[in-house]
Order: structure tokens, then C-alpha cells, then sequence
């Protein structure tokens, strides 16, 4: 059997940038260093960290002091001002592609426009996005949520970062029809695209599919979603322990694609487990 890796898997620049900041901290700060929320969405290297001794608050009321670390998925202003306020040393993870995504809604409600977040309600880096609209965003899921919305004058469009591509351009198409000015901004960053090509590639090139990362990653989420669009079968697993002997029976090639926010020695342990005692 073989086994092929894509060619883009794996941690991504904002994901490497947010761990060395908190590994960093963790070496420099005295006292209580934590981060707001899941620093990456991958509960191993969550578990890792926190071995390590940064603890995770869901809110700045949570710490009386210490250094409180903002997730690579950004948070909104009002957050930003709550942990400052409480005394709190801020280091900002926030990926620089989140934080344009952040410039852009505040650029748009600005300028008037009605703002459209499309992402997943819930999700922390949009539900900082919508707190940059002040009062003007409104996050839609779905192409079928979109089709409730009413005429607007001007309506604006920011993505989640690791939306896919081609539900993108189909709410695109969709809302043309609901406003007369339309003002669209394309902040998928380079690292989702990269990886979603390079799996639907690879997906198309195999007779099993496995896609490695957290249940809760927005990411590999979509990276399952674009290689099961393929028809081809398809497996979500967080770590090696998960595969299961059945699965490989016959198989010829089985492909493997990896988050976001997958670390390396998840995705090598993946890799031995299929070419070791099988
Ligand atoms: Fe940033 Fe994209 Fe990674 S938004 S954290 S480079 S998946």
C-alpha cells in the first residue's frame, strides 16, 4: 500500500507565529501566563502547552494579573479593551491574515456598508470579525441563510479565513442580486487555499483519504468537506490511535492531508502507523 502525503499539510505560518509567541512568554514572564480561548484549534498541542504552564481562560475576568495571549484567530476590539483594562500584559497572537480580515470590516462599516461575515457563527475569529463591525456585521453560514437576506444599498463581504473557496463564490453570485453596490473582499488566506487544492488533488488521485486535525478546527473541517466532495471515502481523525485495520483492507493508496493547525508529529505518527505493523 502507499501512502502520499500532500504537498500542503500541516501547521501554517499563523499557527507556527502563535505557538513560538506563547512558548516565548511562557520562558519570559513571570506569573501567570494564559491564553484567551484555544491558542490553535488542536487538542493535542493545547494539552502540550499546557504541560508546559500556560493555561487556558475563556475570559479576561478569569486572571487578576499575568500575561493573557489573544488566539491566532483574533478577538474583537471590545475583548482587546477588557483585558486591558484588567491590568493584563496583551500579547496578540492574531494571525496577520485575521487581522486584515479585521481592518477590512472596519473599513466597510466606515464607509456605510452593510457587512456580511461568511463563517461559521461560533467560531472565535468570527465572531471578532463581527465585533469590528460595530453594530453593522451580520454573520451568515450558508448560502441558505443568505437567500432571506433583504435589498440592501450597499452591502460588504468578508470571509473567514479558512472558508472554502467555492462556497465563497457561490454566496458571491447569490448576493450580487441582493444589493446595488456589492464591495467583496477575499480574505481566505494563501495557507487554506494551498491546502484545499493540494488535497482535492490528492483526493482524486486515491482510494482512501485521511484528514488529520481537531474536531473543532474550522480548517480541517473544510479540508474533510472539499476530499468527501470527491466521492472518494474519507476519514476525520485527530490522531493515529483512531485508525482502524478494517479501513486499509485492499486499499492501493491512501492519501493524507492534515489542518492548519496539525503539528508535524501528529501527521509523521499518522504516517508510521500506515506503513509500520499493518
Ligand atoms: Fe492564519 Fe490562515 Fe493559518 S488565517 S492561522 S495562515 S490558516
Amino acid at each position: 500500500m502507499e501512502v502520499v502525503i500532500a504537498k500542503h499539510a500541516g501547521f501554517c505560518f499563523g499557527v507556527k507565529r502563535a505557538l513560538q509567541l506563547a512558548e516565548e512568554a511562557r520562558k519570559s514572564r513571570p506569573g501567570e501566563v494564559a491564553t484567551l480561548g484555544e491558542i490553535i484549534h488542536n487538542p493535542q498541542v493545547v494539552e502540550r502547552l499546557r504541560q508546559a504552564g500556560v493555561r487556558q481562560v475563556e475570559s479576561p475576568t478569569e486572571m487578576k494579573a499575568g500575561t493573557l495571549i489573544l488566539s491566532c484567530h483574533g478577538v474583537g476590539p471590545e475583548i482587546r479593551e477588557e483585558a486591558e483594562k484588567a491590568g493584563l500584559e496583551v500579547i496578540d497572537a492574531t494571525c496577520p491574515f485575521v487581522a486584515r480580515a479585521q481592518k477590512l470590516v472596519s473599513l466597510l462599516a466606515k464607509e456605510g456598508y452593510e457587512i456580511v461575515i461568511f463563517g461559521d457563527r461560533g467560531h472565535r475569529e468570527v465572531m471578532g470579525l463581527e465585533g469590528y463591525g460595530r453594530g453593522k456585521a451580520r454573520i451568515i453560514q450558508n448560502v441558505e441563510e443568505a437567500k432571506e437576506l433583504a435589498f440592501r444599498q450597499k452591502l460588504g463581504v468578508v470571509v473567514q479565513t479558512t472558508q472554502e473557496i467555492g462556497r465563497y463564490q457561490e454566496l458571491l453570485s447569490l448576493l450580487g442580486e441582493k444589493c446595488q453596490e456589492l464591495r467583496a473582499f477575499n480574505t481566505i488566506c494563501e495557507a487554506t487555499l494551498q491546502r484545499q487544492k493540494s488535497a482535492l488533488e490528492l483526493a482524486r488521485q486515491v482510494d482512501l483519504m485521511l484528514v488529520v486535525g481537531g474536531r473543532n478546527s474550522a480548517n480541517t473541517r473544510r479540508l474533510a468537506e472539499v476530499c468527501a466532495s470527491t466521492g472518494v471515502e474519507m476519514r476525520h481523525i485527530e490522531t493515529a490511535a483512531e485508525i482502524s485495520p478494517g479501513w486499509l483492507k485492499g486499499r492501493q493508496r491512501v492519501g493524507i492531508t492534515a489542518g492548519a493547525s496539525t503539528p508535524q508529529w501528529v501527521i509523521d505518527e499518522v504516517t508510521e502507523r500506515l506503513t509500520g505493523e499493518f
